[in-house]
């Protein structure tokens, strides 16, 4: 269907016109530079034929809007915003694009002096999406597309002194949007920084560098190769570390390229646990360049790829540009504090998902020491889902426009040592045009691996990568059943969507215990979700909230970092996961643990461990271990200087570690804490209290209300509906609803798979509790008031006999049983619930919250890695994860008891055995309903939410579905728990006493 006019950002066999050479960004460069950020003049039109006539020339920008580069035009007004993860938003025709293309005109006046006109002129765009001409004083200068890559034109003949005009037209579609169909919002304009280089008629143009070791992973070997504007220019080039010159020469090449080869004996090693650098620096009489190298060796041996030699395991993330106020225009701050993160979370290795990162980001892996993946801006997912997926990927027309992708890609990035794998895009289908760009990434640089995860069969590849592998396929893989026996990573698993991801201990279980597998990447580090503040309302938005359609909702919140750069749980949860230490109890022994060595370089020297012998919330004892000699891959089992100490009665011990780092780094201060674990003890002095017994319970029963009561407590009974109505202490109300059967959650995005058959088949949020039948007994000193009731849904079979019983004492404690027995009187049932519990309502007024139990942070069965028993102190709303979609938040694990009470007073509750919590100033309900935070609609009470079991929460978003032994089963249960009213501050102390029954 080709067509007769050819529009130029049709066109895919134009990669660019104009354009130079794509060449590495140097680290320092001496030449003089001038930065064309700030205000341009600015003309958006719904089409490139709108423009207006000569526009292109100096003086027509008069009336014309004012915008600042770098940004993205949907954020200043322009056009609008649109999210989706693989649809475009246009007919599936390439290379052709909609006429309705809205377009860009930026304009901007530049005032060079004699001076500088002394030397050339580059100009230097970082990065401008989709594709975009260039003009400099009305004369076209050339084209370009490829969003997420620099482009560069020399403007020499152009200009002139005095000022001179630049006009930018840059395309929202172009042929080149097939290419980047990633899932991510839809922005435009010129988002990186826009530069004048004032360059040296015989200027160093290119410096390549290849730092590598000898065969004994001892010496370093040094090339470079190093590409100048002129043929005979003289240079000294050196090379050095730390300030300091290890190698120095001078060199005139009769070429305008010159090699260097040189050997340099016990260097100073990079990687990414320690990651040294040396400065490369070029001198010639005009100019000096540097860029800086690490001496490391990456190769594949033995089935593994190895830094140097060694086999290293990556717990990596992937990242995309964001920023919540401006799409993807970052700054130098936001990526620096980016890999501050990373890198303070045990994060060692960065995706830059799917397009290249800004030049600085490289050079901040370099120095932090982070592996990367550097991925080509490439991804033609939509043609996935019009099921001809190779159309454009296995065309010969479209080879240079992969190609491009690639080697402009390397030519840039190929000088940092952190690279150490090049990817040739993502979800592209595999066809000849890969087999094209793995030609010729190798060609440019053999020193690294070649990785595209849509190299299904890893024809061309160096590892085989997969996303999203459930666990059965990764064993399979693991196991060499499939696929050859290429090393294998996870390019992306662990979908962040919401609350989650859980069950990340079961891959990262099987990364270090099969060869095969070398670890993988986090989806991903950010929720993109964009900063609004409408209303007097402060919120994020996803897909759809700007009438966008289609979209994907907020699929694109899916981060471990939270918009505001809060670490999500997840977050937290993957720190702990891979954390270069573990720790594990000696069975048999208090006092002996094993410390496992997961770094791949770093001895255990550079750590502390810190121990606390701890009675709950009390320390008993404690020290610090230092002069930790455990080699890299090894286990050493260390003694605790625990000496005898009196054992308190009713009070549980804990063993609680900390992995400290030792000394500062560029990321953390001595003292950082890399890894937690708690080892609770065996030990335990029980002791047994009367209860004191006051005035006599006296009962009474209404029509349909069952009172029990004396001057302390108050506790009354509906016994048309089966539950308790109310219980109050020295007359204040607590409880205003007694404890009902519950085996809902406010859906997660994990869930998204479970919902429509949980809430619309199994009707599981439509409770219904049938009384059966209503006893009491009145004894000395107690009421026991026993309840029997049927709980099930609508339309279902299955449910739960429920049999409740309540024990007043005098002194006003109130003691809960509930036993449930599961029946199926049909067939249909969920495969599993979310929880089996109950729920209660509050005071509203019980804002202040204190618990003994899992903690600070939010807890679920398949995500508690980041939390350890202790007492814990809080309130009802900061309890609550505010995930940007509104969804269940906030549980706590294995909680023993929890008091929630206003400045004085407080409701105890203490549990027979530990059972999850959840304290909420809303419903399931209301959770469920609201699209943002601000629209959770605030219950009349605290909720409380007793779970005997809660349902973990997978990774089913996108991968895999929580493991079966973290599924809730309809199963028999049994709970108990007590209640009573405490003053606040003497809570501890209640809660530690034990009363013989
Ligand atoms: C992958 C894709 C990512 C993202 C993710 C889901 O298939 O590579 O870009 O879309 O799924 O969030
Ligand atoms: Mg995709």
């Amino acid at each position: 269907m080709a067509r007769k006019t050819v529009k130029r950002w049709e066109d895919h066999r134009i990669t660019g016109i104009g354009r130079r050479e794509a060449r590495t960004a140097f680290y320092r460069d001496s030449q003089k530079r001038i930065c064309l950020n700030g205000e341009w003049k600015f003309k958006y039109v719904e089409a490139p034929e709108f423009s207006p006539e000569g526009f292109e020339q100096s003086g027509i920008c008069e009336e014309w809007d004012i915008i600042d580069v770098p940004s993205v035009w949907q954020l200043r007004g322009y056009d609008k915003m649109h999210y989706t993860d693989v649809l475009y938003p246009f007919p599936v025709n390439p290379p052709y694009v909609p006429d309705e293309n809205p377009t860009g005109i930026y304009k901007k006046t530049v005032v060079l002096e004699e001076q500088w006109l002394q030397k050339d002129t580059i100009l230097k765009f970082h990065g401008v999406d989709s594709a975009f001409d260039v003009w400099v004083n009305g004369t076209h200068v050339g084209f370009s597309k490829v969003s997420r890559l620099p482009s560069e034109f020399e403007i020499t003949d152009f200009v002139k002194c005095g000022e001179n005009d630049i006009t930018v037209r840059v395309y929202k579609w172009s042929d080149g949007t097939y290419l980047e169909d990633q899932d991510m919002w839809w922005l435009s304009g010129i988002y990186r920084d826009v530069e004048l280089i004032n360059e040296e008629k015989n200027a160093i143009l290119d410096v390549q560098v290849n730092s590598t070791l000898d065969d004994d992973y001892r010496d370093g070997i040094f090339t470079a190769r190093i590409a100048m504007k002129q043929a005979g220019t003289s240079f000294k080039w050196k090379l050095s570390y730390k300030g300091e010159v290890v190698l120095e020469e001078k060199l005139t090449s009769e070429t305008k390229e010159a090699c260097i080869e040189a050997k340099l004996p016990e260097v100073y090693k990079w990687t990414a646990e320690t990651p040294n650098l040396y400065d490369f620096t070029v001198e010639s009489a005009t100019q000096e360049v540097t860029v800086r190298c690490g001496f490391r060796r990456i190769e594949i041996k033995d089935k593994n790829f190895r830094v140097n030699n060694q086999v290293i395991l990556l717990n990596g993330v992937n990242h995309h540009d964001y920023n919540p106020k401006e799409g993807r225009v970052v700054t130098r701050e936001l990526m620096e504090a980016d890999i501050r993160l990373m890198k303070q979370y045990n994060i060692n290795a960065v995706r830059c998902s799917h397009y290249p990162a800004n030049e600085y980001f490289y050079d901040l892996c370099d120095e932090y020491g982070l592996y990367v993946i550097d991925e080509a801006d490439l991804e033609c997912h939509g043609f996935e889902w019009v099921e001809n997926y190779t159309w454009i990927t296995d065309d010969e027309t479209w080879k240079a426009a992969y190609v491009d992708r690639s080697v402009r890609m390397v030519k840039r990035d190929r000088n940092h040592p952190s690279i150490i794998m090049w990817s040739m895009g993502n979800e592209s289908a595999f066809g000849c045009n890969f087999r094209s760009a793995a030609e010729a990434i190798r060609k440019l640089d053999d020193t690294r691996l070649v990785h595209y995860e849509g190299d299904f069969e890893a024809e061309v590849t160096d590892v085989y990568s997969t996303m999203y592998t459930r666990l059965k396929g990764l064993k399979e893989i693991a196991e060499y059943q499939v696929k050859g026996d290429k090393p294998h990573v996870m390019c992306e698993y662990g979908h962040a969507m919401g609350n989650g991801p859980g069950g990340l201990k079961a891959y990262q279980d099987l990364y270090r215990k099969y060869k095969r597998l070398q670890g993988g990447f986090l989806w991903e580090w950010y929720d993109h979700g964009i900063y609004t503040e409408e209303e007097g309302q402060k919120y994020y938005k996803y897909g759809g909230n700007y009438g966008d359609f289609p979209t994907n909702g907020n699929f694109c919140i899916d981060g471990i970092l939270m918009p505001d750069r809060t670490p999500s749980p997840g977050m937290e949860e993957y720190k702990q996961i891979i954390a270069p230490v573990e720790i594990a109890a000696v069975e048999g022994s208090m006092t002996k643990i094993q410390l496992t060595n997961y770094y791949d370089f770093l001895n255990l020297e550079t750590v502390v461990l810190d121990w606390k012998l701890q009675a709950e919330n009390q320390i008993v004892q404690e020290g610090v271990v230092e002069n930790l000699f455990v080699a890299p891959h090894e286990k050493k089992t260390i003694t605790l200087p625990i000496t005898e100490f009196e054992v308190q009665a009713n009070t549980d011990y804990y063993l609680t570690l900390t992995v400290c780092q030792k000394a500062d780094t560029r990321y953390a201060l001595a003292g950082h804490e890399i890894k937690k674990v708690q080892i609770p003890l065996q030990i335990r002095k029980d002791e047994f209290a009367v209860r004191k017994a006051a005035d006599k319970l006296q009962v009474s029963k209404s029509q349909d209300v069952l009172t029990v009561k004396n001057s302390c407590i108050t506790a009354k009974f509906s016994t048309v509906f089966g539950k308790l109505l109310s219980f109050e202490a020295n007359g204040k109300e607590y409880l205003s609803e007694g404890p009902r059967m519950n085996v809902y959650r406010a859906t997660i995005d994990n869930d998204m798979y479970k919902k429509e058959d949980w809430m619309n088949k199994y009707f599981i949020q439509k409770p219904v509790e049938e009384t059966e039948s209503i006893h009491w007994q009145e004894e000395a000193d107690k009421v026991t008031v026993q309840i029997k009731t049927f709980f099930s849904c609508y339309n279902q079979s299955w449910g739960f006999e429920c049999d409740y019983t309540y024990e007043i004492y005098s002194c006003g404690q109130m003691k809960v049983e509930l036993q449930g027995k599961a029946v199926q009187r049909g067939k249909l049932e969920p495969p599993f619930l979310p929880r089996i519990g109950i729920t209660m309502k509050a005071n509203k007024a019980l804002q202040e919250t204190m618990w003994y139990g899992m903690g600070p942070g939010e807890s679920y069965i398949d995500s508690k890695a980041a939390s350890v028993m202790g007492i814990y102190e809080s309130t009802v709303d900061q309890m609550m994860t505010d995930y940007v979609f509104p969804q269940e938040n906030g549980h706590r694990e294995q909680v023993k008891w929890f008091r929630i009470g206003d400045a004085t007073d407080g409701l105890l509750c203490k549990m027979e055995n530990k059972l999850g919590l959840n304290l909420a100033n809303y419903t399931d309900e209301s959770l469920e309903k609201a699209q943002h935070p601000f629209e959770i609609e605030k219950a009349e009470h605290v909720i409380i939410h007793l779970d005997y079991l809660h349902s973990g929460l997978g990774s089913n978003s996108c991968g895999e579905e929580q493991l079966e032994e973290n599924k809730v089963k309809l199963q028999d249960f049994a709970m108990a728990f007590t209640v009573s009213a405490v003053k606040c501050g003497t809570e501890i102390e209640e809660a530690r006493k034990q009363y013989i029954d």
